[in-house]
């Protein structure tokens, strides 16, 4: 079967709705056709520099909101990036086959870096997508399930598994798989309820996100105040009106009612009306995952043998991979 592989940073207490519906059901989903790999990249995180505790816990709730979702560590491998430990070292292959003006023009870097300043900036940032590209190749994914903002990232995976395979492999052959993005376009990309213009992120207004651990309360409040427009026509207009297209995205997407059958059913209703109901289609979604997130914190000898397994798993493939590219380049084995 094909292979698929993703990940998530752990860099909040709780993953989002953007999250949710850009990546994490899609990995679900796609266990019934490829062997998946998920992890949750922790060398990833250290880019923001997080506090140590926070860092630990936030990895385990995050490892917890996947199998919450559904990832099955009976049939798929689930593990922390920094468990194996090929990562960081495919790591700096890949580094020395990208260029610096190429890794300089990924655009996450650009807009991260500007906002830091030079001095602020971490060689660690720079080389964020490095890492990415030596998550995908070291298992030879085939795809890749990820939202709109990772493109670019997948499109230098793509660059460096074609340099590796030109550079190291026969003619005809691969040394490694060159991966595809999986991005789904009526998800790709869910925008801030407070900025409807603005992908939801971690990193924006906590008005303008869903969070998957947030009390019921506390999500309903914040889609009821979600950004609309001074309109009262419910319609899907991304351009014209964000924050209503963004509301009938988010309800489709976990409803499974076509847009264009919510348009007609809300056709003449108030904002509030169609507010109310995203409200019960996101809790419906939301509160079953909360449920099992809790159940499974409270059982953290589990899960940590959850990860154990997984990265034993993860590493037996990993080390195959590596020790192919360590030849490949010309390094001599260790005896
Ligand atoms: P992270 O943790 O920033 O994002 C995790 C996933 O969520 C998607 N996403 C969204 N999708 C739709 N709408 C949004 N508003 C939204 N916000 C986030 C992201 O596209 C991502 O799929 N660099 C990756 C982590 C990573 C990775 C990998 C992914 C590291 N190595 C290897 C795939 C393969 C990231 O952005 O994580």
């Amino acid at each position: 079967r094909p292979r698929v592989f993703s990940g998530m940073q752990p860099t909040a207490d709780s993953l989002h709705l953007g999250n949710y519906l850009g990546a994490l059901r899609q990995w679900v989903q796609l266990q019934d056709t490829h062997d998946a790999i998920y992890s949750v990249v922790d060398l990833h995180a250290l880019t923001v520099s997080p506090d140590p505790a926070a860092l630990r816990a936030r990895t385990r709730v995050t490892a917890a909101q996947y199998l919450a979702a559904g990832v099955d560590p009976e049939r798929s491998i689930l593990f922390v990036q920094s468990h194996v430990p090929e990562h960081a070292e495919l790591t700096w292959v890949l580094g020395c086959l990208t260029g610096f003006g190429e890794a300089s023009r990924m655009t996450q870097f650009k807009d991260k870096s500007a906002k830091q300043g030079t001095d602020g900036t971490t060689v660690g940032l720079f080389t964020y997508p490095v890492l990415m590209a030596a998550d995908i190749l070291l298992y030879d994914a085939d795809l890749v399930p990820v939202g709109e903002d990772q493109r670019q990232h997948l499109e230098l995976s793509r660059n460096l598994a074609q340099r590796l395979n030109s550079r190291y492999a026969p003619e005809g052959t691969e040394l490694v798989t060159v991966p595809e993005p999986y991005i789904v376009k009526a998800t790709a990309k869910i925008y801030d309820l407070a900025e409807p213009t603005a992908k939801m992120s971690k990193s924006g207004n906590p008005s303008g996100l869903i969070e998957l651990l947030d009390p019921p309360k506390v999500v309903a409040k914040r889609i009821k105040s979600a950004v609309t427009d001074a309109d009262t026509v419910i319609a899907f207009d991304p351009v014209a009106k964000p924050g209503v297209s963004n509301l009938l995205s988010i309800h489709s997407a976990l409803s499974g009612v076509p847009i264009d059958e919510l348009v007609a059913e809300f056709d003449g209703k108030m904002y509030g009306h169609l507010k109310v109901a995203v409200v019960d289609v996101v809790e419906a979604a939301l509160g079953p995952i909360r449920e099992r997130v809790g159940e499974l914190l409270a059982r953290p000898d589990e899960l940590d043998e959850i990860l154990a397994v997984g990265a034993q798993k993860a590493r037996a493939i990993a080390r195959e991979t590596l020790a192919r590219v360590y030849d490949a380049v010309g390094l001599v084995p260790a005896r």
